[in-house]
């Protein structure tokens, strides 16, 4: 984007960005504070993050939120997310939707409350038509599960064998037409998956941070940006230099 405030070339910027928005609690923890302080912070980091997206002029930014191991979490703390996810469309809602950005859900919304689900639905429907940046919340979202629910649909449609492509499962995901993320970024430093788009991150490019999510700033957003921005994807292949080079020699 030409008027993009980083310094990269347009073809460089990814188009889809996806974060695990890790260490709320260990940021809560080392200031004495309940976990869901952490998550609070997070949610405030997070509003930062959204607007720096939409400035960078990144399309699609996924997030991952919930998942569907975290109901394992104490009860408190899975109340307090969810609380938060009310909160946030409460009062953001209206101001996400001025600035352009289109909330999509990822993951199953039937185990949540009704009142919550309503107000998801709600934010969807609202938003539908804005196209400045496609926001993907990954809430009770787990990577295995989406590939169980896009067999189950799959044979349930009655698709042959023979038509099962790498192009049909795409379809069948929670993220359908959504393109791949061209870079994930999780922050805490933990060097694990965690089944967050296990199928579409095959050849995505990670960048991890030791910093806990809330103090993930906007410089270190941008760092991330430009590590991207320097790496070489290859998508299985071999480097377009060698592939030259072999040529030369030939
Ligand atoms: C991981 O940190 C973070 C989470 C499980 C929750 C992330 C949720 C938010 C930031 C809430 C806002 C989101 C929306 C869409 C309303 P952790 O608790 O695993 O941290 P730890 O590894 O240090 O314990």
């Amino acid at each position: 984007m030409a008027d993009s405030p980083l310094n990269i070339p347009p073809e460089k910027i990814p188009q889809h960005v996806a974060i695990i928005m890790d260490g709320n609690g260990r940021w809560a923890l080392s200031r004495g504070l309940p976990r869901v302080a952490g998550h609070k912070a997070g949610t405030e980091n997070l509003r930062r993050v959204i607007r720096a997206t939409v400035e960078f002029g990144i399309k699609y930014l996924t997030i991952y939120a919930f998942s569907t191991e975290n109901w394992g979490r104490p009860a408190e703390e899975v109340q307090g997310l969810m609380g938060i996810l009310q909160d946030v469309i409460d009062r953001e809602l209206n101001e996400l939707h001025q600035e352009g950005v289109q909330l999509r859900h990822i993951g199953r919304l039937d185990r949540l409350g009704p009142k919550i689900k309503a107000k998801v639905l709600k934010a969807i429907e609202l938003t539908k038509n804005n196209d400045r940046l496609i926001l993907n919340v990954a809430w009770n979202y787990g990577g295995r599960d989406e590939i169980v629910y896009a067999i189950e649909r799959i044979i349930k449609d009655g698709i042959p064998a023979e038509e099962v492509t790498d192009q049909l499962v795409s379809k069948y995901l929670f993220t359908a037409g959504v393109p791949d993320p061209d870079l994930v970024i999780r922050t805490s430093g933990e060097l694990r998956v965690s089944n967050f788009l296990i199928w579409q991150a095959a050849y995505s490019e990670w960048y991890v941070t030791p910093t806990y999510w809330p103090d993930f700033d906007k410089d270190e957003y941008r760092r991330a940006l430009e590590t991207y921005a320097g790496r070489e994807r290859r998508y299985g292949k071999v480097s377009s230099e060698e592939l030259e080079g072999s040529k030369s020699n030939a």
